[in-house]
């Protein structure tokens, strides 16, 4: 080499920014992912916990404000925005210069959303007109920005399949052979076709929305379509968590979002940790994945319980027997059993 050469930097090339999460102690899942060619946010979008959050109102406030100045000061390193789909813990829907102004905005075309959602939508174009650079539908599409790609997977159920919130786009940044999988509210996942699509992806990280176990025991058996969680879905939510676990290349699986709002997790995704464990793989929520003690365990070592006062960790034999029980009850495909064989036991 001659001293005259152009220095050319080692290594990755890829840096993923854990922006604003719900393991932070806001309603989130904001990702900034640098690259050589280009700098995306994903999902600019911040809200307040609930009160079934182990902390107190005012604390939740304040951790509202500071994570919406760490999205807005995203936005303005960034030259593309991503919202994938329009809730508002996924956009903050403010006519504001260093959230929108001269950005491609890659989004959802309102005509494909739920009824609810597309409202929302429409209110904020009407809010943002004229600011951004350009806006393109995102769905299915693949966009090249040098050797950068940001790639979208068609629509993919909001969690539960056919339920209201309708469905997401998830996102791959990749640079080079570097490539991030960020999923939005895939709520486990707990779809089949959501984890071979995240399974083949390629992507060294993948950052899902983990399943909403706070919804536990709320079965909604009263309304036409099920919406809130079962315990079936959290051990399929499981199988698929171990099954993205073990898909060549990946090195870190985070999994945050509707996951970390309920202290009892690492009980619950006990088998996911044991797995990652055994395979080497680094699992854990944003704030695990950097070396921090999530928001919601943290309030609850600090203010204590808030719903759940007693609970125990899931292991393979009582999440088998789960899955035995709603099979025997024809409510779930018997391939279920086959599926927690092969990736978690
Ligand atoms: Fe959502
Ligand atoms: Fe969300």
């Amino acid at each position: 080499m001659r001293l005259t050469d152009p220095i050319i930097r080692e290594g990755p090339q890829l840096h993923v920014e854990y922006v604003a999460f719900d393991s932070f102690g806001v309603k989130s899942m904001c990702v900034r992912v640098e690259t050589p060619d280009i700098t995306v946010t994903i999902d600019p979008g911040v809200a307040a916990e609930a009160n079934s959050f182990p902390l107190p109102v005012e604390k939740r406030r304040a951790l509202l404000h500071h994570y919406q100045e760490a999205v807005h000061e995203s936005c303005a390193r960034s030259q593309a925005v991503v919202i994938s789909h329009y809730h508002l813990d996924h956009l903050q829907p403010s006519r504001a210069v260093d959230l929108y102004g001269g950005k491609t905005i890659l989004a959802r075309d309102p005509a494909v959303m739920s009824a609810k959602q597309a409202e929302t939508a429409t209110r904020f174009f009407k809010t943002i007109d004229g600011l951004p650079k350009d806006k393109l539908w995102a769905d299915g599409r693949k966009f090249k920005f040098k050797k950068a790609a940001l790639e979208f997977s068609p629509a993919v159920w909001h969690g539960t399949r056919d339920a209201e919130p309708g469905t997401v786009v998830m996102t791959s940044v990749s640079w080079g052979k570097e490539k991030v999988l960020v999923t939005s509210d895939v709520g486990g996942p707990l779809e089949t076709s959501t984890t071979d699509a995240i399974y083949s992806a390629k992507a060294q990280t993948v950052i899902v929305d983990g399943y909403p176990t706070y919804h536990l025991g709320q079965l909604a058996s009263a309304t036409p379509v099920r919406q809130h969680a079962t315990d079936y879905d959290l051990v399929r939510s499981i199988v698929n968590l171990c099954r993205i676990l073990a898909a060549p290349g990946l090195k870190t699986l985070v999994a945050d979002h509707h996951l970390c709002r309920d202290y009892r997790y690492p009980a619950f995704f006990k088998l996911v940790y044991d797995k990652a464990k055994q395979l080497k793989k680094q699992f854990g929520t944003a704030a695990e994945i950097l070396g921090k003690t999530s928001a919601v365990l943290e309030g609850y070592q600090n203010y204590g319980p808030t719903r759940w006062h007693k609970w125990f960790p899931l292991e393979a034999r009582d999440a088998r027997a789960v899955l035995e029980r709603a099979v025997a009850e024809g409510r779930l495909d018997k391939e279920w059993t086959a599926l927690f064989d092969r990736w978690v036991a």
